[in-house]
């Protein structure tokens, strides 16, 4: 005879196994879904990784990286982009023909401009400010007094020099602006540089010096004998070729003040373009010459500067480079 109790038994062990199967049922279920969720995760992180190669690679298609002949990393190139914002400017001989017109194509272009002038009230005049103080980036100061530089230069990382004698005035004063003056510059910049703790690896020098020099002895300008001017900007550049920081010197032919941008810019050596038919540019080209140099942040070039008619030239970074020896390119 069979009693209740098996029943009752068979009962609770197909119960319980439909339990277990429930249980395994819920765990194969749970499984499924992390399993699912580790595949979603791994094709998100396959298409994530695919994107940001594509991002890279628009990068590097920026103008901001077009030149650059490197793959800069990419915390270097948040610091290429710093650099250019922490570009400070001097400029001397501000409120010089070439000089303001310096100043005010770089203002144009959102650099951090300083001026050093002789005069506040030709500042006002020629650069526009209004205190024309250092509140507005305008330092009162003569290049051949040291101390008149040590403001004016600190945290200035570039330096663009457009101060020149004129030879209307004595032969000592001619040395005194276009050789001790040019020392004083840079010798301020380098020292402001040092006492910051920072380096003289960052400093840029932009000279406008002139053409001529390989002759110095021989110049003329108007009646005026320039043979000494000539021969102190030779010395500069000398002196600045031997300074440890990076330069750009610019060696224009004769300065005329008409408009800038609608001539053929030349850039040579030794003067030799004096040999051809092409003795003038405007002091605007030169201008603009001098602001890419400030803006590019070249080293080691030293190179004539001259016009002709034609069209007009308007790739001033290949411009620069062109001026490079053949070995520096
Ligand atoms: N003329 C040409 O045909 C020719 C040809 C080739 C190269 N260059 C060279 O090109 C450059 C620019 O010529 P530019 O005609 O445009 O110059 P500029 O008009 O004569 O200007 C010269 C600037 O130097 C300043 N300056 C003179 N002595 C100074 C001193 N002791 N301390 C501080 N600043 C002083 C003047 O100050 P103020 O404004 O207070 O007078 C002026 O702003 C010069 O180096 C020049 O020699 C000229």
């Amino acid at each position: 005879m069979e009693d209740g109790s098996h029943l009752l038994r068979t009962e609770n062990e197909d119960k319980t196994n439909r339990q277990t199967n429930k249980m395994t049922t819920s765990n194969m279920n749970c499984t499924c879904s992390i399993l699912t969720r580790s595949i979603v995760m791994v094709i998100l992180a396959f298409l994530i990784g695919r994107l940001s190669v594509k991002m890279d690679a628009l990068c590097h298609k920026s103008p901001l990286y077009s030149s650059s002949k490197q793959d800069i990393p990419q915390t270097d190139r948040t610091q290429v982009t710093n650099i250019k914002k922490e570009n400070v400017v001097l400029i001397t001989g501000a409120t010089g023909r070439t000089g303001s017109l310096l100043y005010s194509n770089l203002v144009e272009k959102g650099v951090s401009v300083r001026a050093l002038v002789r005069s506040v009230d030709k500042a006002r005049d020629v650069l526009g400010c209004d205190s024309c103080d250092s509140s507005e980036g305008i330092f009162v100061g003569d290049v051949t007094r040291p101390e008149d530089l040590i403001n004016a230069a600190k945290g200035v990382t570039t330096v663009a020099i457009a101060a020149s004698a004129s030879p209307g005035i004595s032969k000592d004063e001619q040395m005194a602006v276009e050789f001790d003056g040019v020392i004083n510059t840079v010798a301020a910049l380098a020292q402001e540089a040092n006492r910051d703790g920072g380096s003289i690896d960052r400093l840029r020098v932009v000279l406008c010096s002139s053409m001529g020099t390989s002759t110095p002895r021989s110049g003329n300008d108007h009646g005026y004998d320039i043979s000494d001017i000539l021969h102190w900007k030779l010395n500069a550049e000398a002196f600045i070729e031997s300074a440890g920081v990076g330069y750009t010197i610019v060696k224009p032919c004769g300065l005329v003040d008409s408009d800038g941008g609608n001539s053929t810019l030349l850039v040579g050596h030794h003067d030799t373009l004096l040999k051809g038919d092409h003795y003038s540019i405007p002091r605007a080209d030169v201008a603009t010459v001098m602001s890419q140099a400030v803006l590019t942040r070249n080293e080691w070039l030293r190179f004539d500067l001259c016009s002709k008619p034609g069209s007009p030239t308007t790739d001033l970074e290949g411009l620069l480079e062109s001026s490079k020896w053949e070995w520096q390119k």
